[in-house]
């Protein structure tokens, strides 16, 4: 059975997708929650199916040791990102390779980098002009929203779409394909 931590800081409803659709699946499992947020509404969603959950501090994730340790104590195979808003350290990558992916609410490489998270993404998209934004999801490195991009899908932007218009539709195809991709590159 393969180990799943979900890191997460936010709301966590993909998180919460994630632990859902692997709530009965052999293979694989979300063991862990990894939260850098006190108050976060994911620690809530850990607590409803009782799955650990971790809150990390600044100095512990990027120290010497990073949050390496507590992850191999876990037997912790597969890194998934639903909204974890810092930086992965560098040994935190080297320690999971191809084994960490991020879903981000653009269709990279347009829109990512630093800064862009949340509104701020939908707003850029939509201040462009874009016809369509969409997610993607992709491997981790030590930059910002630019290891290899696994899968992308697309939604169009409507002539008077708001940010939060745009969000809502960018939630739809993130529940629908994340767990999905995950379960695929673990299969
Ligand atoms: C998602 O839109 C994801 O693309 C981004 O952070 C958001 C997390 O949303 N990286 P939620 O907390 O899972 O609802």
């Amino acid at each position: 059975m393969k180990q799943i931590a979900v890191f997460a800081s936010g709301t966590g409803t993909n998180a919460e997708k994630m632990i859902e659709h692997f709530s009965g699946n052999l293979s694989a499992r979300v063991a862990l929650i990894v939260c850098n947020k006190a108050g976060a509404g994911v620690l809530e969603i850990a607590k409803k199916w009782g799955i650990e959950a971790i809150l990390v501090e600044k100095l512990g994730f990027f120290g010497p040791k990073s949050c390496i340790l507590p992850l191999k104590q876990r037997n912790i195979d597969f890194i998934v990102l639903a909204g974890f808003l810092w930086k992965i350290p560098a040994e935190l990558v080297a320690a999971y390779p191809r084994k960490m992916v991020n879903i981000h609410p653009a269709l990279l490489p347009k829109y990512g980098g630093k800064g862009m998270y949340g509104m701020k993404v939908h707003e850029a998209v939509i201040a462009a002009g874009e016809k369509e934004s969409g997610i993607s999801i992709h491997y981790v490195n030590e930059h910002y929203d630019e290891g290899d991009i696994i899968f992308q899908a697309s939604c169009p932007v409507e002539p008077g779409n708001s940010p939060s218009d745009l969000a809502a539709k960018i939630h739809v195809l993130e529940h629908t394909h994340f767990a999905k991709v995950v379960e695929w590159l673990l299969s």
